[in-house]
């Protein structure tokens, strides 16, 4: 028998995540979240050594003096929740648009009049990079609070050689001093400069002839993303960048198809990318392509409600046709001012029609497939990382359920309880 270091025992509910199918789950499978009653995990080296029913799992390992024992009678325990997509690395917040657009202004307006993402552009520049971690730090401990255990996090808000490699050694760093994981997205695409105003052919060049090869070859990102949006980047531009980034060994990723219907799901289908993300105009067609392509939804409804828009992206339709379906928060200080997953699976509920069981592997497994790492994260299964969240709830229902307030009791991450 094998000695372990944590065990959780007696847990409500203990959701596995556990599936039949493999890859990101589609269809019913997505209401498939693998509960045990009365369920124990023991864990070894940050590693998930053994689950099940809590007597069977005693009868299998050893407790020893060095094993912590949690109860977690009347709880539920979870795998962490993936948030597949944010920017968390900014300086300087923008209430003041958030007010601009209560009062009538659209987010296209405002960053046509030299705000939104250009305004980040200027506060980031201005900061070292010391001063940048400091400023994500806080917000890296919000997500871990409310029970995010691996991120997704952006360039973006540099838009220069020096100023990306700053966000993505930034990211490193993160990623190196701090509990959550960090998978890092190169994202020069997200807006033409300033001083690149009036020759965005020339910041084309700049992306990808300069900032991919830097970025590759320092190996400082997994993915490549783009803003691709009327206005932003066009399709054509966006199959160029793209097309270098995979040359370049990246996997793509992309906003696409948010405020209006330019065909950016398409072009991810095309591509092959590993995901498309957004969605709010997405078509029938465009479904259909990502759908045959293999290409995941990452959904983002924390940027419909934090823009107090109404068209959500239509995640029903999209579960219906067999779509793989994930959900991130979009955290950044334009559109999703939120660091919490748990209201984000309210917003998926109440605003797109999702059910609880749907939002909880859109969340953890399918959102751990958008950022390819659906083997080692993203359910309760034997040797995957220890990255599990115990709930004070009694049925995971009341998470999306209970809205606007943090129900997790302990965060457990690589086998440490934090
Ligand atoms: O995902 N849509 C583009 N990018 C971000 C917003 C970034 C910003 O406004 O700073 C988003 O919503
Ligand atoms: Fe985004």
């Amino acid at each position: 028998m094998k000695s372990v270091s944590l065990l959780i025992q007696n847990a409500g509910q203990l959701l596995t995540l556990r599936s039949d199918q493999k890859g990101p789950r589609t269809y019913e499978h997505m209401e498939d979240v693998g509960i045990i009653e009365n369920g124990a995990v023991a864990v070894s080296e940050g590693k998930i050594v053994t689950v099940g029913k809590t007597e069977e799992v005693l009868g299998r390992i050893k407790i020893d003096k060095g094993t912590k024992v949690i109860d977690s009678k009347d709880k539920v325990v979870l795998p962490g929740f993936v948030d597949c997509h944010t920017h968390p690395v900014f300086a300087g917040t923008r209430e003041e648009e958030f007010e601009m657009r209560i009062k009538g202004k659209t987010y296209q307006e405002i960053a046509e009049a030299g705000g939104g993402i250009k305004s980040s552009v200027k506060a980031l520049r201005t900061k070292s990079k010391e001063e940048l971690i400091k400023l994500a730090l806080p917000h890296l401990d919000r997500m871990l609070s409310y029970g995010t255990t691996t991120i997704e996090a952006k360039s973006g808000y540099g838009l220069s050689l020096e100023d990306e490699i700053k966000m993505l050694e930034v990211i490193e760093e993160l990623n190196r001093i701090h509990p959550i994981d960090i998978v890092p997205t190169f994202l020069g695409a997200h807006e033409v400069p300033e001083e690149y105003k009036d020759k965005r052919k020339e910041y084309i060049e700049l992306i990808t002839q300069k900032m991919i090869p830097e970025v590759a070859k320092r190996k400082l990102a997994i993915f490549c993303d783009i803003f691709c949006e009327k206005g932003v980047f066009n399709i054509d531009e966006s199959r160029k960048i793209l097309t270098a980034a995979k040359n370049h060994g990246f996997k793509l990723k992309l906003h696409a198809d948010q405020f209006s219907a330019l065909g950016g799901a398409k072009l991810a289908a095309e591509l092959e990318a590993i995901s498309a993300d957004h969605l709010e105009f997405i078509d029938d067609e465009g479904t259909q392509m990502m759908k045959e392509a293999g290409v995941i939804g990452v959904l983002l409804p924390g940027a419909c409600f934090g823009l107090g828009i109404t068209e959500y992206p239509p995640a029903r339709k999209m579960i219906d046709e067999g779509l793989p379906v994930a959900l991130a928060t979009d955290f950044n200080p334009g559109s999703s001012m939120t660091e919490s997953m748990p209201i984000i699976l309210s917003l998926a509920c109440l605003m797109m029609k999702m059910t609880p069981a749907e939002t909880v592997v859109a969340s953890t497994i399918n959102s751990a497939h958008a950022v390819d790492k659906g083997k080692e994260i993203g359910s309760i299964e034997v040797g995957k990382k220890a990255d599990l969240v115990i709930w004070n709830v009694q049925n995971y229902k009341e998470i999306p359920y209970h809205y606007g307030v943090n129900l997790v009791d302990q965060v457990i991450k690589d086998g440490k309880i934090l």
